[in-house]
């Protein structure tokens, strides 16, 4: 359930018109409602409440410091997966006690980053990086708390660009070479073992992959106690899908219980990584008709509707050939024709939705591209240079502009005419 609602014919987000919010702001723009960011955390966060647990939204799905501040008041923490989504984390007040860094790649700098900050957990994925942070550390004169992103090798059933937990993938370390380097880490001098950790894939629409990955973790968790390693944290990872189109994903609560009935008997504290489930559908992103046009010349005449934001403001559709739903923001009642939504990249891989029946639109109308929450802000560019667009945050009958909408100077920020000598 979102707050972004019809009023007689006109779409609300929690009691302000989203017309008038373009009338301030201009196009396009993302549209955050605070009510259901709110309602998502928590949704998520209270099915766990029986148990101890830290739920460490990741950034990467969302990442303005408005929203990360929002859920740092409701007791979330951070997953993170670079030195600059870090600097946010902190900046938006999140207690690095509560921050976990994931990702295959972390520099020597990022790691040295996260060591001052005091982070909770590094997540480490491979042999090397377990050499390089006991190295940073040592120079620190620190101990790194770690866990081991092991790789379960477990078939999220999801699109193939966002599995993370089979055994091709790049991430993590093969659960059955884990143990090897478990005893290895438990013997290094500035290494702080401490858990281990998982993330096995994104837009989860069923819950027993979930399931079988702790299956997994619990057995191996047992080997090492066995081996006289004790862990402290169980990281879960993200992943639980969200409906675009006509996907059921498992509700976060239902999530949460087989989670907790699968947990029983082991003392560890349990980290979640949810990004998706809750800021996926409590975004829309808001774009204006430029023009519409009709291409003659094929087996039937092919109409288009030309908007104002792109490939390189919302790239899922391109990039995964993702469905996003497009609604009119003022209802209207002409005949449905069906349309390609395209922006105005020069690529043919630009558009926000093919072959949609809409309602027959003009220049000037607004458009919603709904659950647009998740990785929409987070993954656009400035290709075509094109400013990015603005980001703003609804509360009750209030907005304020998260992120200002970019320059054209802003384009050009740190550019150079070179001037060699000749
Ligand atoms: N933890 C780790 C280590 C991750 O890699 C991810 C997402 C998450 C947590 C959060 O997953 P979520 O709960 O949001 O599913 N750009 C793609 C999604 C990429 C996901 C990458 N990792 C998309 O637009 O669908």
């Amino acid at each position: 359930m979102n707050h972004f609602d019809y009023k007689n014919g006109e779409l609300f987000c929690e009691d302000v018109a989203v017309a008038d919010i373009a009338k301030v702001v201009g196009t396009p723009f993302y549209l955050y409602s605070k009510a259901t960011l709110t309602r998502h955390f928590q949704a998520f966060d209270s099915g766990f409440s029986m148990i101890d647990h830290i739920t460490c939204f990741a950034v990467k799905s969302c990442s303005n410091i408005g929203i990360l501040s929002l859920f740092s008041g409701l007791g979330g923490g951070a997953d993170i997966v670079s030195g600059g989504e870090l600097y946010r984390a902190l900046t938006a007040g999140i207690d690095p006690k509560k921050i976990i860094y994931s990702g295959v790649g972390k520099t020597e700098e990022e790691l040295r980053y996260g060591l001052e900050s005091g982070i909770l957990l590094f997540n480490v994925e491979s042999e090397q990086e377990l050499q390089r942070l006991d190295a940073v550390a040592a120079e620190m004169k620190m101990k790194a708390p770690i866990a081991f992103r092991v790789n379960p090798d477990v078939d999220p059933k999801t699109h193939a660009y966002i599995s993370t937990g089979l055994a091709k993938n790049k991430f993590g370390i093969p659960i059955q070479d884990a143990l090897d380097l478990y005893i290895q880490a438990n013997e290094m001098e500035n290494i702080d073992v401490q858990g281990i950790s998982c993330h096995i894939g994104s837009q989860l629409t069923l819950i027993s992959p979930f399931v079988e990955t702790l299956r997994k973790l619990k057995v191996f968790t047992e080997l090492l106690v066995e081996k006289g390693i004790a862990i402290k944290y169980l990281d879960l990872g993200g992943g639980v899908g969200i409906t675009y189109d006509d996907e059921e994903p498992p509700h976060p609560q239902e999530y949460a219980k087989a989670i907790q009935e699968e947990l029983e008997g082991l003392q560890v504290t349990l980290i979640l990584e949810p990004g998706r489930v809750i800021v996926g559908n409590a975004g829309i992103m808001v774009t204006k008709v430029q023009y519409t046009k009709t291409n003659h010349g094929g087996e039937k005449p092919k109409h288009f509707v030309v908007v104002d934001a792109g490939m390189n403001d919302l790239t899922r559709p391109s990039l995964y050939g993702a469905f996003h739903s497009i609604a009119v923001v003022r209802q209207k009642d002409t005949p449905l024709q069906t349309v390609d939504i395209v922006g105005p990249i020069c690529e043919t891989g630009d558009f926000l939705g093919k072959d949609r029946d809409f309602p027959l639109v003009e220049q000037g109308d607004l458009l919603a591209v709904e659950s647009a929450g998740a990785y929409g802000f987070t993954m656009a560019s400035n290709y075509n240079s094109r400013p990015r667009v603005a980001e703003v945050m609804v509360s009750g009958s209030q907005f304020q502009v998260i992120r200002a909408r970019e320059t054209r100077e802003s384009l050009i920020q740190g550019e150079i005419i070179p001037q060699f000598d000749e």
